[in-house]
C-alpha cells in the first residue's frame, strides 16, 4: 500500500512554510504577474507556427473549430486546476495535487510526466524561435548556414545553434531570480499580444469571403499517413487515415491543443503567489479566456486572407501578409514571434524547474537538486540541469513529433487532476477551498472524457513512444524513490518506534 501513501495538503503547505531558509521560495507574485505569466506562456508556437500547417494539412478554415474545442477541453480541465490550485497553493502543480490525493507512485508518475511536457514543450519552442530568428536575420543580409540553424537529418542540418542558444540564456535569467524574470516577460508579452492584435485588425481589411468555402472540406483519405502515423481513433475503427471533414478537425485539435499548453505551469508558481487562494484561479481562467478569443480570432482571419491551401508552414501569420503584399506587417509580426516565443520558453523552463523542486524536496529525486541558491532565492540547480537538458533536444532533435509527445503527456496530466478533484473532495471534504469546481462530479468527469478523445485523436506512435517514457519513469522510481522518499523514511521511523 506505500505505493499509494499520500502527503497530507496540511503537511504541503507546511512544508514550504516552516522549511529551512534555503528550501523556501519568495512569495511576490500578483494575479496580474500570474495572467501575464499564463499569457506569456500560451501564446506561442501553437498560433504563429501550427496554425498554418493544421489548416492545410487537416481542417481548412475549420481549424478556427479546433481551436474553439480545443479551449473547451482546456476550460474543463482548468477548473479542477483551480480548485486544486486554490486548495493546494504550494509548488509543483498536478504533481503536488495528486501526491496529496491519489498517492505517491500516481504523484510520481504525474511529476515525471510533467517532467516531459515541459522539457519538451521548451525545446519545441525554442525550435520555432530559432526558424523565425533565423528568417529575421535573413532580412536584414545575415544568413545562418543551414548546417547550423537545423538538428540533423532536416535540410542538412548538423545542430540547431541559435535554439540552443536562447534555451541557455533563458536559464540564466532564470536563475537570477523570478521578479527579474517576470518583469522581463510583461514586456515581452505586451509586445506578443499587440502583434496578435494587429494581425487580427489589420488583417480584416485583406478577407475575402471565398476563401471561407468550403469552410469544412469533405474528408480525402491520406494513405500517406497508413500505420504508425495514423491517429488512434482512426486505427481502432478500422478507418483508412482521412484529412479534412470532422475527422480532420479532431486530429487538429489534437495538434493545436499545443496552443493552449502553459495554462497549467500557473499553478506551478503556487508557492510564490501572494495571494494564491484568490489569485490562482484568476490567472489560471482569466489567461486561458484570454488567449481562446485571440486565437479564434487570429485563425479565422488568417484563413480569410489566404486559401487555406497555400498558407506556409514555417510562418504562417507573417507569410499571409506576405502574401496579400504587406510585407512591412511580415517583419513586424515575424519580430513579435522572436520575442514572444522567447517568454514561452522562459515561462516553460520555469514550472520545469520548480515541478523538480518540489520532487527533490520531497526525496522523489536527489536532495541536493532542490536547495536555494542563497543570493538569489531561486532552485538554481534543478534549473541549470533540465535547461542544459532542453538546450540538447532543442539542437538536435527536430519538433514535429516532440510537439506530439508534448500534448499527450500534457492531457494525461489534465486527466489525472480532473479525477484527483473527486478524490480530494472525498476524503478531505474539510478543507478550504477558494475555488470550487462547479456541479462535480459532472465537469470532471467531462474534462476526463474530452482530454481521453482528444489523445485518441494523436498518432499511434506517439502513443508507444509516450508508454516508453512512462515505463522508464516506473523503473527510476522503483530503483530510487520508493526509497528515498521523505514521506516513506517518516512512516519506516513512525513505524520502528
Ligand atoms: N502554448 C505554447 C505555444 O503555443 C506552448 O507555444
Amino acid at each position: 500500500m506505500s505505493l499509494f501513501r499520500t502527503k497530507s495538503v496540511e503537511e504541503s503547505i507546511r512544508d514550504t512554510e516552516a522549511g529551512s531558509p534555503e528550501h523556501r521560495l519568495r512569495r511576490e507574485l500578483s494575479a496580474v504577474d500570474l495572467v501575464v505569466f499564463g499569457v506569456g506562456v500560451i501564446i506561442g508556437t501553437g498560433i504563429f507556427v501550427l496554425t498554418g500547417q493544421v489548416a492545410k494539412d487537416k481542417a481548412g478554415p475549420a481549424v478556427a473549430i479546433s481551436f474553439v474545442l480545443a479551449a473547451v477541453v482546456c476550460g474543463l480541465a482548468a477548473v479542477c486546476y483551480a480548485e486544486f490550485a486554490s486548495t493546494v497553493p504550494v509548488a509543483g502543480s498536478a504533481y503536488t495535487f495528486s501526491y496529496a490525493t491519489l498517492g505517491e507512485l500516481p504523484a510520481w508518475i504525474i511529476g515525471w510526466d510533467l517532467i516531459l511536457e515541459l522539457a519538451l514543450a521548451a525545446a519545441v519552442v525554442a525550435v520555432g524561435w530559432s526558424g523565425y530568428a533565423v528568417s529575421l536575420l535573413d532580412t536584414v543580409g545575415l544568413t545562418v548556414p543551414p548546417a547550423l540553424a537545423n538538428p540533423p537529418g532536416t535540410e542538412g542540418g548538423a545542430v540547431n545553434v541559435p535554439a540552443i542558444l536562447l534555451v541557455l540564456a533563458v536559464t540564466t535569467v532564470l536563475v537570477l531570480g523570478v521578479k527579474l524574470s517576470s518583469r522581463v516577460n510583461a514586456v515581452v508579452v505586451a509586445i506578443k499580444v499587440s502583434v496578435v492584435l494587429l494581425v487580427i485588425i489589420a488583417g480584416l481589411f485583406y478577407v475575402t469571403a471565398d476563401n471561407y468555402t468550403p469552410f469544412i472540406p469533405p474528408a480525402e483519405p491520406t494513405p500517406a499517413v497508413e500505420g504508425l502515423q495514423a491517429p488512434l481513433l482512426q486505427v481502432l475503427f478500422g478507418i483508412s487515415p482521412v484529412s479534412y471533414g470532422w475527422f480532420g478537425i479532431f486530429a487538429a485539435i489534437a495538434i493545436v491543443f499545443f496552443a493552449y499548453i502553459g495554462f497549467d505551469i500557473v499553478a506551478t508558481a503556487a508557492e510564490e503567489a501572494r495571494r494564491p487562494q484568490r489569485d490562482l484561479p484568476l490567472g489560471l481562467i482569466g489567461s486561458l479566456v484570454i488567449t481562446a478569443v485571440l486565437y479564434a480570432a487570429v485563425s479565422l482571419v488568417v484563413v480569410g486572407m489566404q486559401n487555406y491551401t497555400k498558407l506556409s508552414e514555417a510562418a504562417p501569420l507573417a507569410d499571409a501578409f506576405k502574401s496579400v503584399g504587406s510585407p512591412g506587417f511580415a517583419t513586424i509580426i515575424s519580430i513579435g514571434a522572436v520575442a514572444g516565443l522567447t517568454t514561452v520558453v522562459l515561462i516553460l523552463l520555469l514550472g520545469q524547474s520548480r515541478v523538480f523542486f518540489a520532487m527533490s524536496r520531497d526525496g522523489l529525486l536527489p536532495q541536493w537538486l532542490s536547495a536555494v541558491h542563497p543570493r538569489f532565492g531561486t532552485p538554481y540547480r534543478s534549473t541549470i540541469l533540465m535547461g542544459v537538458i532542453a538546450a540538447v533536444l532543442a539542437g538536435f532533435i527536430p519538433l514535429a513529433a516532440l510537439a506530439e509527445l508534448v500534448n499527450i503527456g500534457t492531457l494525461f496530466a489534465f486527466v489525472v487532476v480532473s479525477i484527483a478533484v473527486v478524490v480530494l473532495r472525498r476524503t478531505r471534504p474539510d478543507l478550504h477551498r477558494a475555488f470550487r469546481t462547479p456541479l462535480v462530479p459532472l465537469v470532471p468527469a467531462l474534462s476526463v472524457l474530452a482530454c481521453l478523445f482528444v489523445m485518441l485523436n494523436l498518432p499511434v506512435e506517439t502513443w508507444l513512444r509516450f508508454l516508453v517514457w512512462m515505463a522508464i519513469g516506473f523503473l527510476i522510481y522503483f530503483a530510487y524513490g520508493r526509497r528515498k522518499s521523505r514521506l516513506g523514511a517518516a512512516a519506516h521511523r513512525a513505524g520502528a518506534r
